[in-house]
């Protein structure tokens, strides 16, 4: 097992009266694809705001290859090379949908102020080359007949994958996405499985929120389970699939 990239460490959030994540820890092995999966409501999403410290942790802390991210403000996560997407796509409005991809960039980006100013020949080179790698991101999830196009008018399973292809723009080592293939069709889901193996064959580790099981079982090393803010079930897919607790969540879920 490889040393973890993520390393989440007792976490505890708390809603009001709402226990959404619950002493919750887990590692996830560089080089992996880790799912994390769980009923509605179960933290997932929750966990991911107290990672990326959108939301302020009551107790815990996440370490990103051993360095604590306590206290850092998201976008400082970012910059360290964590990336993440959102449940409910965010794309820029009023920018084409390649220009939303070429955002991921902004943190690599060389040429800065003056030179950029001035369009000197090293600033525009390098946007040709951003240009070119937002095209080829965008005609790897099967976009690029849209990257001309306003990204709010995609519909919102392709607004997702824009959102997947501006996180790699940004060249991280690890990617947490939430949700990325909700209101995809089957086959550009099966797609979507060979793209995050694509990933971590790259050399970025991955922690999916993923209701889809078939995907989850087909690209999984790992899978962790939340249930009502606990993680419960935690091991490889096939283990995890029979596990009883892991059952009567989903089943209890079903049943409501
Ligand atoms: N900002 C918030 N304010 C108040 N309650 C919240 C907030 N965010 C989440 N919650 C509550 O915390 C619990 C966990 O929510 P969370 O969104 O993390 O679940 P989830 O596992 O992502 O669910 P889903 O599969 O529906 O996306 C829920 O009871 C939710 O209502
Ligand atoms: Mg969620």
């Amino acid at each position: 097992m490889n040393a973890p990239a993520l390393t989440v460490d007792g976490f505890v959030k708390t809603f009001g009266g709402v226990h959404a994540v619950e002493d919750v820890s887990f590692t996830v092995a560089d080089g992996s694809v880790a799912a994390l999966i769980g009923p509605n409501g179960a933290g997932k999403t929750t966990l991911f705001n107290l990672i990326t410290n959108f939301y302020p942790a009551d107790a815990g802390q996440a370490r990103f290859y051993g360095a604590s991210l306590a206290g850092l403000a998201p976008e400082k996560i970012a910059r360290l090379g964590l990336q993440r997407t959102f449940q409910t796509a965010r794309v820029f409005p009023g920018m084409t949908t390649l220009d939303n991809v070429l955002a991921g960039a902004h943190r690599r980006v060389r040429s800065h102020g003056v030179r950029q100013m001035l369009w000197l020949p090293g600033a525009r080179q390098e946007e040709r080359e951003l240009a070119a790698e937002a095209q080829a991101l965008l005609d790897l999830v099967g976009l690029s007949a849209f990257s001309a196009a306003a990204a709010t008018s995609l519909p919102m399973g392709a607004q997702k994958l824009v959102e997947v292809c501006r996180a790699l723009m940004a060249r991280p080592r690890m990617l947490l996405l939430d949700e990325p293939a909700a209101g995809l069709t089957d086959a550009e889901t099966a797609e979507f499985a060979s793209l995050l193996r694509a990933i971590r064959d790259n050399g970025i580790t991955i922690l999916v929120v993923e209701h889809n099981m078939s995907l989850v079982m087909d690209v999984a090393d790992d899978v962790i389970v939340l249930d009502l803010g606990r993680l419960i079930a935690r091991g490889a897919p096939a283990e995890v699939q029979r596990d009883a607790r892991v059952v009567e969540a989903y089943l209890g879920a079903q049943m409501e």
